[in-house]
């Protein structure tokens, strides 16, 4: 795929994989309970023993690839730059996008459509629904960022690091599931568990890998616990999450949250948490005190 980063590792004995097929086997070791090989030798591979291949990286950086746009070849080193600047194909908004035009279109057809473009000659009432519309879209936006802001003041919060470590269910066809060691925060102990999901049955086929997770009260209660929880990239690990900020009431019965989706951006991202082993978050619980 031309937009996939380089840089290449290669194995022990030379042979030669880009970071995704790289990342992409370790996390295919890690659901299937093997040790990582490399597909040409059969060598082990792992984030130590291999190591990266400047030369074949510089090598690669000239070869030719393809716009995604306008479909011409350019040397891959300055596909980047033809594709975001000068591409005639490349693909661009309306500039009274901001005054609600939803045009999209190659650039070379751009100069036309702004000069045709009946946004400009809209009138005030016109333009003050399209705002309206456009401020309702942006306030659902803002929302999570204003709860955030609401959860931090709360009388009790509490954070800590999680870390989730890969383990095998004894069923008859072993899974993968992640469970973190107990922890304590705002005086009561739990633990999450994630595991892997994603829409087809079998995750070790499937290219769409999806992380999901539960919060378990481990505490005995008397009183039941209601609480926003949430979880963030922590210190220790480059993890790219988009926030999601979910609740549960706690009881003594029901104890444990369903599954919710870790929101990790893409399935790439899922990837090289699998390839990881241990997956490094930080926790936030705030108790909603009525
Ligand atoms: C924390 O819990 C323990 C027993 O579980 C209790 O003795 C202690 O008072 C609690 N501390 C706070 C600050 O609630
Ligand atoms: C994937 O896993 C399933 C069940 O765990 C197994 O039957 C199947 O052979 C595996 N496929 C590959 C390609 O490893
Ligand atoms: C959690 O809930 C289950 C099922 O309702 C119950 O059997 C168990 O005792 C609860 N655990 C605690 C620590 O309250
Ligand atoms: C996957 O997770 C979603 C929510 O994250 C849940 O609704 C769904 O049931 C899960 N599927 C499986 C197979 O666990
Ligand atoms: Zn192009
Ligand atoms: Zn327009």
């Amino acid at each position: 795929v031309a937009s996939f980063p380089f840089p290449s590792s290669q194995c022990t004995n030379g042979h030669l994989m880009c970071a995704g097929c790289f990342i992409h086997l370790l996390a295919d070791a890690r659901l299937k309970e093997e040790q990582a090989t490399c597909p040409n030798c059969r060598c082990e591979i792992s984030k130590s023993l291999c190591c990266r291949n400047l030369a074949v990286e510089k090598a690669v950086s000239e070869l030719p690839s393809e716009c995604g746009f306008c479909m011409r070849q350019f040397p891959r080193s300055l596909l980047e730059r033809h594709q975001k600047e000068e591409c005639q194909d490349r693909v661009t908004q309306c500039r009274y996008k901001r005054i609600g035009c939803p045009w999209q279109g190659p650039y070379h057809e751009l100069t036309g459509h702004e000069a045709e473009c009946t946004h400009p000659t809209k009138t005030g009432n016109e333009l003050m629904e399209i705002l309206d519309e456009m401020d309702q879209t942006h306030k659902k936006e803002m929302q999570l960022y204003n709860s955030i802001f609401s959860l931090l003041s709360f009388e009790k919060i509490g954070y800590t690091e999680v870390q989730f470590r890969p383990y095998r269910t004894d069923d008859f066809i072993t899974r993968l599931y992640y469970e973190t060691p107990r922890f304590t925060v705002l005086n009561q102990t739990w633990v999450l568990k994630a595991r892997v999901n994603d829409s087809e049955r079998n995750p070790n086929l499937s290219c769409k890998r999806t992380l999901s997770f539960q919060l378990i009260l481990k505490s005995k209660i008397s009183s039941p616990m209601e609480c926003s929880f949430l979880l963030l990239k922590g210190p220790y690990d480059d993890v790219k999450i988009n926030p999601v900020i979910y609740h549960f009431i706690f009881t003594s019965e029901n104890n444990e949250t369903e599954y919710v989706p870790l929101p990790i951006i893409d399935s790439v991202e899922c990837n090289k948490l699998l390839a990881a082993k241990n997956i490094n978050l930080r926790l936030f619980i705030f108790q909603i005190q009525k």
